[in-house]
């Protein structure tokens, strides 16, 4: 088979070096690349580097190989254009069709999948006129990515970094796989809610009690989304897994704080996916100071009160009609009876059931399950990735809210 052709475009930001990580994950995954440069891009990152790195040529302006007409074939012959990273310059020129450069060629002349993947100081990010041109470009079926919070170029900090170069592969692997724009794109326009990760309550300063979730299967679920096109906020409980490029990622510790966050996120929201590993109990006393030993004394036993149920309230107290609630549900025994009842009694849509033992499920690249609906349909997953897990339960997702 062809390798898949993948188009980088890099506009001119300081971001530009991390462009050299992504393509380096792309030709190292098998992809063909053609690396298309801006004038500007030049200024931080030199034509040397992206031919070197990618084996092809890289050429800035239609005036190069004219008989090749390189401005209308690299559009023409691409399976994926991304553009990382996309200046606000760049991101108007894409909004209104302008075409002054290559890429900028490229990008009228592209019918396949596109992906922009923006780095700019947030005043730029904000602005009306970048708002507009990322709307005009999300409604025409592009995946804008919305940028990292951090550190930005000197001293400022704020929203408008340029996401991990890794993540930012990861969705254009995805979108790669996903065949055409409707299919792609189902959840484009949506606002979707995920938690993951495993909650921590502390006992003293120094000790919690806690769970094994790693936060992977809630991870891969915000990334699935970000590529279906949903805006997503991913409620991280102590994860240490990188944030997935495009999601918002609001950090928690314990069960209260995921509440309250996942509840403030879910006032707004089209679906709310609760993969968190939340505790169902909490110590009753929090020891302001380190608890002791004390020779010749049992310990005092740890009293517990119970922590709300998030799961239960979002879907008892809907935030808007029609919204889709899903919870996971990780079982030692009587898998599928246990899901059902558990289904029942919290009231969510849909119930991802999956079986737990030593080296199932938690902190696994893999999983199998079964996705339970309220409207007594049973869907399969068989054993494989967490993001098929992921994207089937998306499937159902969109499903229902279509
Ligand atoms: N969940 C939640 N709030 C809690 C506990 C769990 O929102 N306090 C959510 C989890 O995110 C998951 C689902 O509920 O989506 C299943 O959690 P589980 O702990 O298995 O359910 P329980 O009702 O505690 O059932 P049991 O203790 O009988 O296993």
């Amino acid at each position: 088979m062809d390798k898949p052709k993948v188009v980088l475009g890099v506009s001119g930001g300081i971001a530009a070096y991390k462009a050299c990580e992504l393509l380096r994950r792309l030709t190292e995954s098998g992809h063909e690349v053609r690396v298309v440069p801006t004038a500007s891009a030049l200024h931080f990152v030199g034509e040397a580097t992206w031919s070197a790195l990618s084996g092809n040529p890289a050429t800035t302006e239609v005036w190069e190989s004219v008989h090749e007409v390189p401005h209308v074939r690299i559009g023409q012959s691409a399976d994926l254009v991304v553009v990382a990273p996309a200046t606000a310059d760049l991101l108007a020129k894409a909004a209104h069709g302008l075409a002054d450069d290559l890429l900028t060629n490229t990008l009228l002349t592209a019918r396949c999948p596109v992906v922009f993947a923006p780095a700019m100081h947030t005043e730029m990010w904000e602005h009306p006129a970048t708002r507009e041109n990322v709307a005009t470009l999300r409604r025409r079926g592009a995946v804008v990515i919305e940028p990292a919070v951090g550190r930005l170029t000197g001293v400022d900090t704020g929203k408008g970094r340029l996401p991990d170069p890794g993540e930012i592969f990861e969705v254009c692997r995805r979108v790669l796989a996903r065949g055409t724009a409707e299919q792609r794109l189902d959840l484009a326009g949506r606002h979707v809610v995920v938690s993951a990760g495993g909650t921590r309550e502390p006992l003293d300063p120094v000790r919690f009690l806690g769970n094994r979730s790693s936060g992977k299967q809630g991870y891969a679920l915000a990334r699935a989304a970000v590529a279906r096109g949903a805006r997503v906020t991913l409620v991280s409980a102590n994860s240490e897994l990188p944030d997935p490029a495009g999601a918002d990622v609001v950090r928690v510790g314990t069960a209260v704080q995921l509440r309250e966050a996942v509840v403030k996120a879910a006032a707004e929201a089209d679906a709310v996916v609760m993969a968190a590993a939340v505790a169902d109990f909490r110590p009753a006393r929090y020891a302001e100071g380190k608890i002791k030993k004390r020779d010749g004394h049992e310990p005092d036993p740890i009293a517990l009160v119970r922590n709300p149920d998030v799961l239960a309230e979002i879907s008892a107290d809907r935030a808007r009609p029609g919204q889709v609630v899903v919870g996971f549900a990780a079982e030692t025994d009587d898998v599928l009876a246990n899901g059902r009842a558990k289904l029942a009694r919290k009231g969510c849509d849909l119930l991802v059931v999956n079986e737990v033992g030593e080296h199932k499920t938690f902190g696994a690249e893999a999983s199998e399950a079964v996705v339970l609906a309220s409207d007594g349909t049973e869907t399969p997953v068989p054993y494989g990735p967490k993001e098929v897990l992921a994207d089937t339960v998306w499937d159902l997702v969109a499903r229902r809210l279509a």
